[in-house]
């Protein structure tokens, strides 16, 4: 049965949260204030899951979505809200998470960076399906489920990334890709020089012809890895580079990397700026050691080794320690260590106590108790935690904050406008003073 709806706010996930009868009415493509007609899809743990049907009285706030898949593509949550409202509602969502889950009132300002709203992901995971008249196809899983939706552009997606998906959707190419689960594609910072990674159960002969002919005939491609269940074998370039500000960064295939292009240098200077260095060291010849426990292949690694005596860069992945320790070397930074090693196991036999920094960028997972019950017993003297997830964030912070912190600033980076992503940085210091 249908029923009216006004939605209070909207809530981390992209869904907007209303009343109804006295339950939890949750609804995608909804903004606060406006009246709906929904109708229930589904009930669970209490909380209603609805569908939009029609929108008799729209907010100010809203825009006519600009994607024609936007609803049925997974992808997009928030086309329908002004980019510039999207990142002002990301952050009263980050800021209630705190409080709900943390229990953290962080009334004072939330600096806002706001990325282009449009063509910024310069990395996408496309995957490959047969539809039922044997034809594969290429797209995004749906809304809520595994069926693909096939697409042949995406809106979020970086022009040249845009053109080659083009490309792949031709007959021609889907032919080829029998066995091919996943085609994930890397763009450079100038969207110029892209590495393809094809994944799935694809035959070793065929897919060495495949590689070669994209490196011959895909526009920008330089590398293609072919990925078959442990095996990984790579074509042309053995890696591709990406420049960020004065740093350029060797991505191997496997090795992490931002998926978003426009605000790299702003979140970089923000977690490695000059100020933090210098507030942490008013005498300069003191010895300066930095942590960067999620290291990726060195993002924050490298521009914070031009600040601090010593920098250990931490990460699990033995490939992206690799790049870590070749881009170091690269730039002639020899005051960095890479160390493969989960956080938790690298701090269990770290004996240097007080560091002046540490970097915490881990996945949506978090840090987690137990590594940071491991962090505060090292009593860094300051914290910078990038993160993904406001909810494990908000578990995180709440544990630092109980355990001698003080949460300095928290800013937002919207690095994937039209998506419910949220990213952030929240800096703290130890309470008991920041001076040697
Ligand atoms: C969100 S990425 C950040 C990487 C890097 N800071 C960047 O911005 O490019 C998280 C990284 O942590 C690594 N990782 C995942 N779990 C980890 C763990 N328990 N300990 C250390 N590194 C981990 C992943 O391999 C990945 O490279």
């Amino acid at each position: 049965m249908p029923f009216e709806l006004i939605p209070q706010k909207l809530i981390y996930g992209g869904d907007a949260l209303g009343h109804y009868q006295g339950r939890t009415v949750l609804v995608p493509r909804a903004l606060a204030g406006e009246r709906l007609e929904v109708e229930a899809m589904r009930t669970a743990k209490g909380v209603v899951h609805a569908r939009p049907r029609r929108v008799l009285e729209a907010s100010p706030d809203r825009v006519e979505p600009p994607c024609p898949y936007f609803g049925r593509c997974g992808g997009c949550q928030y086309q329908h809200l002004k980019p510039e409202l999207q990142t002002v509602a990301k952050a009263e969502i980050l800021r209630e998470t705190l409080r709900r889950i943390g229990h953290i009132h962080w009334d004072s300002e939330i600096p806002l960076h706001a990325a282009h709203p449009w063509n910024y992901r310069n990395q996408t995971q496309l995957k490959v399906a047969r539809q039922p008249d044997g034809r594969l196809v290429l797209g995004f899983f749906e809304h809520e489920s595994h069926r693909l939706f096939p697409l042949d552009v995406c809106l979020i997606l970086s022009p040249g990334l845009n053109a080659i998906l083009g490309e792949l959707r031709s007959t021609e190419w889907s032919a080829r890709l029998v066995g091919c689960q996943e085609i994930e594609l890397l763009a450079d910072h100038q969207d110029e020089r892209v590495a393809v990674t094809l994944r799935g159960s694809l035959n070793p002969n065929e897919a060495e012809a495949i590689a070669r002919e994209m490196l011959a005939r895909l526009s920008g491609v330089v590398s293609v890895a072919v990925e078959t269940g442990r095996e990984l074998r790579v074509f042309g370039e053995a890696a591709l580079n990406y420049s960020v500000g004065d740093f350029r960064y060797r991505i191997s295939p496997g090795s992490f990397f931002q998926a978003s292009r426009f605000l790299l240098p702003e979140l970089v200077a923000a977690v490695t700026s000059e100020e933090s260095a210098a507030a942490l060291a008013p005498d300069s010849d003191r010895q300066m050691l930095a942590l960067d426990l999620f290291a990726g292949v060195g993002l924050f690694t490298l521009p914070l080794a031009r600040r601090f005596t010593q920098v250990v860069a931490v990460e699990a992945a033995a490939i992206s320690t690799a790049d870590l320790a070749a881009n170091a070397e690269a730039h002639a930074l020899r005051n960095v260590r890479a160390v493969t090693a989960t956080a938790f196991d690298f701090l269990r036999r770290f004996a240097q106590s007080a560091p002046d920094l540490v970097v915490l960028d881990p996945p949506r997972a978090g840090v987690g108790v137990r590594a940071l019950k491991l962090l505060v017993a090292c009593r860094p003297r300051r914290i910078h935690y990038v993160s993904c997830s406001p909810p494990t964030l908000a578990r995180d912070l709440g544990y630092l904050l109980a355990h001698g912190y003080e949460l300095q600033g928290v800013e937002l980076f919207d690095f994937f406008p039209q998506t419910f992503h949220i990213e952030s940085l929240a800096k703290l210091t130890r309470r008991d003073g920041t001076s040697p």
